[in-house]
């Protein structure tokens, strides 16, 4: 997939035989973090995933016919909590990822709600995630969590009170 435009993207429901690839998919986008966390061993890291997998929030993302990646979303207080949420790298850097955020961004402002997720600390995908908008607003050990108000993703968020700053 190499052009030059980021391909049309279909979010579908996902289902119990999305497993394998949706597995395939996780380990690959995350294996550096996986190494941190869970540790390279593939039994350890399917059982994280099988701790995860929640099927009422899981989207397929297919771009161009293909089966890309996957995000996993659920309802909070307010807002839509991203809990997963992995391109293969075989399709990163294409813009897929933005459109998905886009679109998932345009839902919950059409419902009056604001998104928020985690990232793992020091993860390139909080700069991915400020340029959608999201501020950084607590921490934890691990990860940083961040907010986008609601708002059309064509617009800038408003955001309430100072950002907060990890570093
Ligand atoms: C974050 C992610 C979903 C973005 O998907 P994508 O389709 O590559 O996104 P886009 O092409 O729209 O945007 C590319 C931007 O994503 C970020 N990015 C690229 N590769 C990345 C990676 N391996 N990990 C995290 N972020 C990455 C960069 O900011 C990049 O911008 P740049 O090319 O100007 O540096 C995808 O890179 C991914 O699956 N990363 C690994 C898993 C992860 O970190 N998920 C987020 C958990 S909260």
């Amino acid at each position: 997939m190499t052009q030059a435009q980021p391909p049309a993207i279909l979010l579908r429901p996902g289902s119990a035989s999305d497993f394998s690839f949706a597995a395939v998919a996780y380990f690959r986008a995350m294996r550096e973090t996986l190494q941190r966390t869970v540790g390279s061993n593939p039994e350890s890291q399917t059982a994280l995933l099988l701790s995860l997998w929640d099927l009422g929030g899981i989207r397929i993302i297919v771009a161009a016919g293909r089966e890309t990646g996957w995000i996993q979303i659920a309802p909070a207080e307010a807002a839509l909590f991203i809990r997963q949420f992995c391109i293969d790298p075989d399709y990163q850097r294409l813009g897929i990822g933005s459109l998905v955020m886009r679109q998932v961004i345009d839902e919950a402002w059409e419902c009056g709600a604001a998104v928020t997720l985690g990232v793992v600390k020091g993860s390139p995908a909080r700069r991915f995630y400020e340029r959608l908008g999201f501020r950084a607003t607590h921490a934890d050990l691990h990860h940083d969590y961040m907010r986008r108000d609601a708002a059309p993703s064509s617009a800038p968020a408003a955001h309430r009170g100072p950002d907060f700053d990890s570093a």
